[in-house]
């Protein structure tokens, strides 16, 4: 079970959140980078903050089950409780670390098994789609939630203009590995670059969004700036965020965290309250913003509560063994 640290409510020990072996890997490089991060935390802190706060408006989307009566988290709590390993491990690392990440130029490769590969431009992907207002509960595997509305327009309009061809069985999210950019690329708590993937009918499915903005703004760095996937009914760390490549293959592809946990984080990591993850339960969740440490916790709901939508999807399959 996670429990509270002594550094606020928002704080876990990463013992309690990660495997042992990526544990003692992480306190290794923390120890060895103490030294080298005491200048540039300082000289980085003067830097100018992110231009955050550029419109990106979208329409009400009509999807089924894209909007949700709950209500949203914080804009300033999901901007500073991010996981964004590549700009370090701690929650607030991202909104600091990220703010110089240079999100233009920037372009998106699509290859693998489709008729039409190519390079795509930011300004070029923005276009591929009209942008939508997305409300989705989103379910960290570490036992946390938030709500977000995210703006985007679902991955399968991409999807489509690539045409996949018959070996195309999977899609793997190739995200952004730049040493020059990135200080949490030091750490070997994870592979490089970090890599995710769905099946193609999930990634088909018209929940799968590709998000380039939140709270009708473009996206923050912290939080994938400036496009990334969102997966509602999966744990978070499927949802890749500053996503370089696209690739359209025939074998299920390696993601980060099954390479590193295998025993832990599996290839579908659909929220699923009755799967337990080996170190703690999976039945509940704390809805960051709710009251602090004295709140009651919510009870997590099968598929993150899009089982209506997405539940065929995995109609037959033993999800305690597909976990
Ligand atoms: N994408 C990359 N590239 N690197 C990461 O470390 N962390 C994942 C996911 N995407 C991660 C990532 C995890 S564990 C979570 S919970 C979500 O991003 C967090 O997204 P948020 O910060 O926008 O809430």
């Amino acid at each position: 079970m996670l429990l509270p640290k002594d550094r606020g409510h928002h704080h876990w020990a990463v013992s309690e959140i990660t495997p042992q072996p990526v544990y003692q890997a992480r306190r290794r490089w923390i120890a060895a980078a103490a030294g080298a991060w005491l200048v540039p935390r300082t000289v980085r802190a003067a830097d100018p903050p992110a231009p955050m706060g550029a419109p990106l408006p979208g329409t009400r989307s009509a999807v089924p089950g894209a909007l949700t009566m709950d209500k949203s988290t914080s804009l300033a709590d999901a901007t500073s409780y991010n996981n964004f390993y590549e700009f370090g491990l701690d929650k607030s690392d991202p909104a600091e670390y990220a703010r110089a990440l240079k999100t233009r130029p920037w372009s998106v490769a699509v290859e693998g098994a489709v008729r039409r590969p190519g390079t795509f431009g930011i300004d070029e992907l923005l276009k591929l789609g009209a942008m939508e207002d997305r409300v989705y509960r989103m379910r960290c595997v570490e036992g946390w939630s938030m709500v977000i509305p995210w703006v985007g327009f679902s991955l399968s309009q991409l999807i489509r203009k690539v045409e996949p061809t018959g070996n195309a069985k999977y899609v793997q999210f190739v995200t952004l590995a730049d040493r020059t950019q990135m200080p949490g690329l030091r750490s070997s708590v994870l592979e490089w670059p970090y890599v995710e993937g769905l099946r193609l009918d999930e990634a088909m499915h018209p929940l799968t969004l590709l998000a380039f903005g939140m709270y009708g703004q473009v996206l923050p760095n912290q939080n994938g700036a400036p496009v990334r996937v969102v997966v509602p009914w999966k744990y978070g760390f499927k949802s890749g965020k500053s996503i370089v490549k696209i690739r359209f293959v025939e074998q299920q592809p390696t993601t980060s965290w099954s390479l590193a946990a295998p025993h832990e984080y599996g290839f579908y990591s659909n929220v699923n309250p009755t799967v337990d993850h080996p170190r703690w339960s999976q039945a509940s969740e704390r809805r960051i913003g709710e009251g602090g440490l004295f709140a009651k916790k919510r009870p997590t709901l099968m598929f993150n509560g899009y089982e209506a939508q997405v539940g065929q999807l995995y109609a037959g399959m033993d999800l305690k063994r597909w976990f």
